[in-house]
């Protein structure tokens, strides 16, 4: 007979939180208490599993002079020692609740300190971590004090008997897979380690313990109410309101509000009998009013993004620059919130987030999408024996960053599915803080929740959703709408964003979104530039799916950021340009435009005549939120005849903020006075057949094939109709839509490999004219395409012709001519939109003027190359090439891209470092671009910005400048 005979579960294979830790408590700091950091170089031996080395390592006189070095904070697999690895939903391991597989790398760490000196001998002192991934188990001087999951949550021990003046040892062992695994399944990097601070708190004698800041505004009164509930009581002191309460009491004075336009934080103190712990209290209320979420008695507008903690060396340890330096950057672009997808961030983030003005969704560090492929079958956030990791998790946030008036909602999670441990999470929360509201996107229920979430919806069902005319349960109707991610900004895009904006502003319940997401996770490389999923050998990976942000991984916006900053504008700038009126509309939900001057500037062609500051006057400094007002441009100062005339007014910060220095752009508008008719065409010069060429004004053809040979002095290679782009991570679409991935149907029709035959080049009596018939292999599809040429002595007119032959339906990636110029070429100057790129969905900060760039600077370097650095709106463009430059113009205007590698080279580019300049400079000439749209995991392009393959007819007119 057998018996068998399961053991108990190993610590970090049950399902409870931990044990040993003392309860969370808010999260501050005090000048009276004495702090020691032990972040640092610490010891670490890796192991391949979870109990290959006993805990003799913990015991002080260990020696671990053999052992490895880490920093703390950081994550051992980013410091070689293993190799981090991406996932979206999928674990990457076995699915079996709560256990983990036997391959665990575990690292164990020690650090030994010495207590400074001075370090008081009375009160207690505790040992904090901030962020450990994902479980740990702690010793200090030999003794366990416990171990704990919940790997960006705080958790911390009292240690004070155990501490010594000199050669204290701090032990922790460290696994990477644990049942809290299980809770962590965000889509971002695996990355095992003590990645955020670890600090010795001194607690003096009656010092401060937990407490929690009310502090509510009543928008009828101006009253702001404070009351701090302190564990430990004591006094509350706000000099600037000549407050001076016990904690519990309940005081009312007027006040200014906190809101993320106006971030008014009052210096306060909270005095213990051992203690003064500074306070910053921001007096604001936010609750649902008729539907509608609400700040103070207005509702709010939600300019936000997803932000993931990620720093391209270090991970998920952010140091404070970078905190700051992202919120900066945020502020710059207009954006006013922050989802900290998908965990509490480090605490000190929100800290930022009160002062510089930020509407904050605070999520609990819990996903289990990993479940969804299994149906949810034992979903833990289903299961009541993982209820008690579920409030943990709530509990270690709230209480972690319940005074922070920045922070609205608590979110319960991201991606959990249903169960009725997500509602235990609701009701301990709402138990705990009435005051905020309650976020989860996961149940359609919303039974849980205070506003209706989703992700993705389509332009078309937000409308929906705005005029509360959606199926779905009749309470959920009456909820406030938020997309709490949207507009996927992987690789090029996100595309509809300015679309999306206009259904916020026009139904009072679409409150506005959160772009998904602020950063690409991209490493660091020194092969590849940039790593993504797989290249690190992962055995199951998603591939750049971790590369969908607005910044690049070193934080330099990408367009999509350009695009966000002028579609959520909080001015508009709007008005009659002949007529000489321009509109301003306050976008702000509670700040005046006093902030705010001015400026105008009159362009003739692109080039600014004349400029000033506009005078505003108190109407428009004091215009209220929602208000317009009209103001009289000067008279032009030129007439503008045959050019194009229009107005450029920009709202600029009137002097330095917290955020940005005086004269940074917040909003502009351009509004067009006059555009001239186009020149006549060149005419009049007839073209002559040599042996080998052809001859027509400035130019020189093929005598066979009609190939343009030379404009001037300017060779030119290959030029041809080109209806291919290497396609964008929005073209290709996620594998799990089902509908038109655009894409992948442009490669079944072979579009990237396009033959031109040639059925005609005849001369006419005043130029040229070559037929082709354009069209991919085993189909019988294709586009008939006329170049006709005409010229006079010194220009040279291209135009094209382009009718589908077949059944075409599938929009086309782009349409127009591409051509070849040597690589001295290597200079743009243009007149049109600028100076970023832009695509038909993309363009709303497309901005008309003169600019100029390398061809170099007109490539965007998104991690996965892929179409990029088109310029919209194109009159007039000058190539570069030193002695010589080509000059273009079109008409109508056209799209224009330079890049010294091939569509095709760009398209078979994995990484960055894989596109290698060329001796040619392949520029774009299009007449139209399909739009970006979003569906590398949203919708896709909207039918208004798709390129239907119709019969089209375009012209470029070319000339030549030698110096
Ligand atoms: C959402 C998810 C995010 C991220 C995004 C796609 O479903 O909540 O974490 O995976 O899709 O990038």
């Amino acid at each position: 007979m057998t018996t068998s005979y399961e053991p108990a579960p190993p610590y970090h294979e049950d399902v409870s939180p931990g044990s040993g830790a003392l309860p969370p408590r808010a999260w501050y700091a005090s000048s009276d208490a004495a702090r020691l950091s032990l972040n640092g170089t610490w010891r670490l031996r890796l192991s391949p599993t979870a109990d290959a080395e006993d805990d003799a390592f913990a015991r002080p006189g260990f020696d671990t002079g053999g052992w490895d070095e880490v920093a703390v904070p950081g994550h051992w697999v980013l410091q070689g020692h293993g190799a981090p690895a991406y996932t979206n939903t999928l674990y990457p391991f076995p699915v079996d609740p709560p256990r983990v597989p036997t391959e665990n790398p575990t690292g164990d760490h020690v650090r030994v300190f010495d207590l400074p000196d001075g370090w008081p001998g009375d009160g207690e002192a505790l040992l904090r971590f901030e962020g450990v991934e994902s479980c740990a188990r702690v010793w200090l001087n030999g003794e366990e004090l416990g171990e704990f999951k919940g790997s960006r949550l705080p958790h911390e021990f009292a240690v004070g008997a155990l501490l010594k003046p000199a050669g204290n040892v701090l032990a922790v062992r460290v696994h990477q897979w644990s049942s809290g695994s299980y809770l962590e399944d965000q889509d971002q990097w695996w990355l095992p380690g003590i990645f955020r601070d670890v600090t010795l708190l001194h607690r003096p004698d009656g010092a401060a313990g937990d407490f929690f800041v009310h502090a509510a505004y009543d928008h009828r009164s101006g009253q702001g109410t404070l009351r701090v509930d302190s564990a430990v009581p004591g006094r509350v002191l706000v000099p600037e309101l000549g407050v001076d309460a016990a904690t519990g009491e309940p005081v009312t004075v007027p006040v200014r509000p906190w809101t993320a336009e106006t971030p008014e934080l009052y210096a306060a103190e909270l005095v213990t009998a051992g203690e003064r712990v500074p306070l910053r209290i921001g007096f604001r209320s936010v609750y649902v009013e008729d539907g509608v979420i609400k700040v103070n008695g207005r509702r709010i507008l939600f300019r936000g993004v997803n932000r993931h903690e990620f720093h391209p060396e270090h991970g998920r340890a952010v140091d404070a620059d970078t905190m700051r330096a992202d919120l900066l950057l945020m502020k710059r672009h207009n954006i006013n919130a922050v989802r900290t997808s998908h965990y509490p961030p480090h605490p000190a983030f929100l800290d930022l987030c009160d002062e510089l003005g930020f509407w904050v969704i605070d999520e609990c560090d819990l996903e289990t999408h990993g479940f969804v492929d299994l149906g949810w079958r034992r979903n833990p956030v289903d299961d009541e024996r993982w209820t008690p990791a579920l409030l943990d998790r709530a509990a270690r946030m709230v209480e972690r960053d319940k005074n922070h008036p920045s922070v609205l909602m608590w979110s319960l999670g991201n991606e959990c599915g249903t169960g009725a441990g997500l509602t235990a999470m609701a009701e301990w929360i709402r138990e705990r803080d009435p005051d905020r509201l309650v976020h989860y996107e996961g149940d359609l229920s919303c039974a849980d929740t205070d506003v209706y979430s989703r992700m993705y919806a389509d332009h078309a069902e937000v409308e929906l959703i705005g005029r509360r005319e959606d199926p779905g349960p009749e309470a959920r109707r009456a909820l406030p709408f938020i997309l709490c991610e949207y507009a996927h900004a992987m690789g090029n895009g996100p595309g509809g964003l300015a679309d999306y904006q206009r259904l916020f502003e026009t139904y009072e319940r679409c409150q506005g979104g959160f772009v998904w997401e602020w950063i690409d996770h991209g490493f660091t490389h020194p092969e590849l530039g940039c790593a993504y999923g797989g290249d690190f050998g992962e055995e199951l990976h998603d591939g750049n799916f971790v590369c969908d942000g607005l910044v690049f991984p070193d934080r330099t916006p990408s367009p999509g950021l350009v695009e966000y900053k002028k579609v959520v504008e909080p001015v508009r700038i709007e008005g009659d340009g002949p007529g000489g009126t321009v509109r301003v509309t306050n976008l702000h939900d509670f700040a005046d435009l006093s902030h705010l001057a001015f400026v105008w500037s009159y362009e003739v062609d692109g080039r600014t005549v004349a400029d000033g500051a506009l005078a505003a006057g108190p109407d428009v400094a004091g215009l209220p939120p929602g208000a317009s007002a009209e103001l009289k441009l000067p008279a032009p100062s030129t007439s503008g005849e045959h050019a194009e005339t229009q107005w450029t007014v920009r709202a600029l910060l009137a002097e330095d903020t917290a955020w940005a220095p005086k004269g940074h752009c917040v909003a502009w508008g351009q509004l067009p006075v006059d555009t001239p008719p186009a020149p006549p065409a060149p005419a009049g010069a007839a073209p002559h057949r040599g042996e080998r060429l052809i001859t027509l004004g400035p130019a020189s053809f093929d005598a066979r094939t009609g190939a343009l040979r030379t404009v001037g002095a300017v060779d030119v290679a290959d030029l041809r109709l080109d209806v291919w782009r290497a396609p964008t991570d929005n073209d290709l679409g996620a594998p799990w839509q089902p509908d038109d991935r655009i894409g992948l149907r442009w490669r079944e029709l072979g579009l990237h490999r396009t033959h031109e035959r040639l059925d005609a080049v005849d001369l006419t009596g005043d130029g040229l004219v070559v037929r082709t018939r354009v069209a991919p292999a085993a189909t019988d599809l294709g586009l008939l395409t006329t170049y006709t040429w005409t010229a006079s002595e010194d220009r040279l007119r291209l135009t094209v012709s382009v009718v589908p032959d077949g059944e075409w339906n599938v929009p086309l990636p782009r349409l127009g001519i591409r051509f070849g110029l040597p690589a001295a070429y290597g200079e743009a100057r243009w007149f049109g939109g600028g100076p970023g790129e832009a695509y038909p969905d993309t363009r709303a900060a497309s901005m008309l003027g003169l600019w100029s760039a390398s061809v170099d600077e007109l490539h965007t370097p998104y991690v996965r190359p892929q179409e990029n650095g088109a310029r919209a709106d194109v009159r007039r463009l000058r190539l570069d090439g030193g002695a010589t430059a080509l000059e273009v113009t079109g008409e109508p205007p056209f799209w224009f891209s330079a890049r010294r590698w091939t569509s095709e080279e760009l398209d078979a580019a994995t990484h960055r470092t894989d596109l290698v300049p060329g001796d040619t400079v392949w520029v774009h000439l299009d007449h139209a671009q399909h739009g970006i749209g979003s569906q590398s995991c949203g919708p896709g392009v909207l039918p208004r910005y798709r390129l239907e393959a119709a019969p089209a007819r375009f012209s470029f007119t070319f000339s030549s400048r030698s110096e």
